[in-house]
């Protein structure tokens, strides 16, 4: 269970937030929630921590976490979205991660369900298409985030496979793939997504410390 704030406006300030205590991946919260409120902005970024670890040492139970949380949430908010379906004109955002494009070979099922989620949104925003529901849906794809919660153990588990501190790691990954993302840079970049013009917004983006990048 947690807390998901589900007030979709630009608040004016923290008042404007309402939030809501629930278990997003409950097939029946999907649908009161958005029943009750109405929103034109939707961005689904709730997860499972996955276990980290190589593949002998999972279990299918530590393996498939991230299919009966991420998946799940994304399948019943996805579905309810159309069914329901949204306002015309509304935007929902699927936070997948940079994992679904290269793997994540100590986090189990966790970079086949972000690549689901990517497919899931594509499959939502062609059914959309073809109902002429006017709504867009966007895959973002963060790389590390390492003070969050899926990102910090993560990013302690590559370390010690590559042998290093957690600061000789996040130093070499800067060198490769630039700054990590901060959650100050996550937010402005998913509100700048979610104010673009639909006509302009692609299926999905890569995002990192510089901001996204869309991927055609
Ligand atoms: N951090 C990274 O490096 C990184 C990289 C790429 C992609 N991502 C993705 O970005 C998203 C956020 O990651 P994060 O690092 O910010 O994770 P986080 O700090 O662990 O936050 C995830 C949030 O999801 C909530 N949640 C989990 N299951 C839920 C459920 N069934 N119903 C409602 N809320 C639920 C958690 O609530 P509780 O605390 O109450 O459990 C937590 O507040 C995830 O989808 C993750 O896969 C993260």
């Amino acid at each position: 269970m947690s807390r998901m704030a589900t007030d979709f406006a630009t608040p004016k300030s923290v008042d404007a937030i309402r939030p809501e205590i629930a278990d997003a991946g409950d097939g029946t919260v999907a649908a009161t929630l958005l029943d009750r409120h109405e929103p034109k902005i939707v961005v689904l970024v709730a997860g499972a921590v996955p276990e980290m670890r190589p593949l002998q040492e999972h279990t299918w139970e530590t393996f498939s976490i991230p299919w009966q949380t991420d998946v799940r949430i994304a399948f019943h908010w996805l579905r309810e979205m159309l069914r329901k379906p949204l306002q015309p004109g509304s935007r929902v955002i699927v936070v997948s991660s940079a994992a679904a494009l290269g793997g994540s070979p100590l986090s189990g099922g966790y970079a086949g369900a972000k690549t689901t989620q990517r497919f899931m949104t594509a499959y939502a925003q062609d059914e959309a298409r073809r109902a002429d529901l006017n709504i867009t849906f966007t895959a973002v794809m963060p790389v590390f985030a390492p003070v969050t919660g899926v990102g910090r153990p993560a990013v302690q588990a590559y370390a010690v496979r590559a042998a290093q501190s957690v600061d000789e790691y996040l130093q070499s990954f800067r060198q490769r793939s630039g700054p990590p993302i901060t959650p100050e840079v996550a937010g402005n970049e998913l509100v700048k997504l979610a104010r673009a013009d639909a006509a302009t917004i692609a299926p999905s983006y890569l995002l990192t410390g510089a901001g996204l990048q869309a991927l055609r």
